[in-house]
């Protein structure tokens, strides 16, 4: 098969395919979801988490996610590598085009950021020079204490209908696809039909364009609880190959997230 690349995705979202990615922080969980069929792979923030045992992503530095972007890349072949930018380090336009460009020298073809309308310039900046953005809405993980807890966003109508704004401005400043995270059902699918690009659910319902899960959760190894939004593949399969099989399957035929795992 090809490489697959962000127009691969849209053409997915435009055909109504449903596009599949999964977190991975190494050559041979990557090389596995690689051939398992996975459309992306995501170098998260969430490795603070699942890596180094941190209670939230803020402590995770450029230099380990940049090592980590090198590590995947590595076993990739034809998967999407989307790199995330962790915390602090896109503050400013300067830091960002700099700490963007070790993502993509370590082998990112995408990075993603956390936020919305304050991110827009930023977002500009990048696609100018070359680089391919994700954007991030709903619940933004590195603005935890902010937020006060890992929450669901956007149950509010005026929260709900400033997150669908964002989306919108974050699609003209040129994101080439949208992680929506831990927001209504009923959100996930007014935001995927409000933005041409394509829109990754984790916790934001069964209308997205694609879903995305952390691979810990996905095999039920993660060393905190299991969202509600997860499922564990491999208790069903027994072999983690065979689980992402089971995953990509599942969102492709829409039976994945299924009742339980949405919110309202
Ligand atoms: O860091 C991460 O793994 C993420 C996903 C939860 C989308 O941002």
């Amino acid at each position: 098969m090809a490489k697959i690349t962000t127009s691969t995705l849209l053409k997915m979202k435009q055909q109504g395919q449903k596009i599949s990615t999964i977190t991975a922080y190494d050559a041979s969980f990557a090389k596995l979801f690689d051939q398992a069929g996975i459309h992306a792979i995501l170098i998260g923030d969430s490795l603070g988490m699942v890596l180094q045992g941190h209670d939230d992503t803020i402590p995770v530095s450029i230099d380990d996610m940049a090592y980590h972007t090198h590590c995947v890349s590595k076993g990739v072949d034809e998967t999407l590598i989307i790199s995330d930018m962790p915390f602090m380090s896109y503050a400013t336009k300067e830091q960002c085009f700099e700490n963007a460009a070790k993502l993509m020298q370590a082998g990112a073809n995408m990075v993603k950021m956390e936020g919305g309308s304050w991110l827009v310039e930023t977002i500009k900046g990048l696609v100018e020079r070359g680089i391919s953005v994700c954007g991030h809405l709903g619940l933004t993980p590195q603005s935890v204490h902010l937020l006060g807890g890992f929450k669901v966003q956007g149950r509010e109508e005026d929260q709900a209908l400033d997150i669908i704004k964002q989306a919108k401005e974050l699609e003209v400043a040129g994101v080439q696809l949208l992680v929506l995270e831990c927001i209504p059902n009923e959100l996930g699918q007014a935001i995927s039909q409000a933005v041409t690009v394509p829109t990754i659910g984790i916790g934001a319902g069964w209308h997205t364009d694609g879903q995305i899960l952390v691979m810990h959760d996905a095999l039920g190894i993660s060393c905190s609880y299991m969202p509600k939004f997860s499922r564990n593949f491999l208790i069903d399969t027994g072999d983690i190959k065979k689980a992402i099989e089971l995953y990509i399957s599942e969102v492709s035929k829409g039976n994945f997230p299924g009742p339980d795992h949405i919110f309202k």
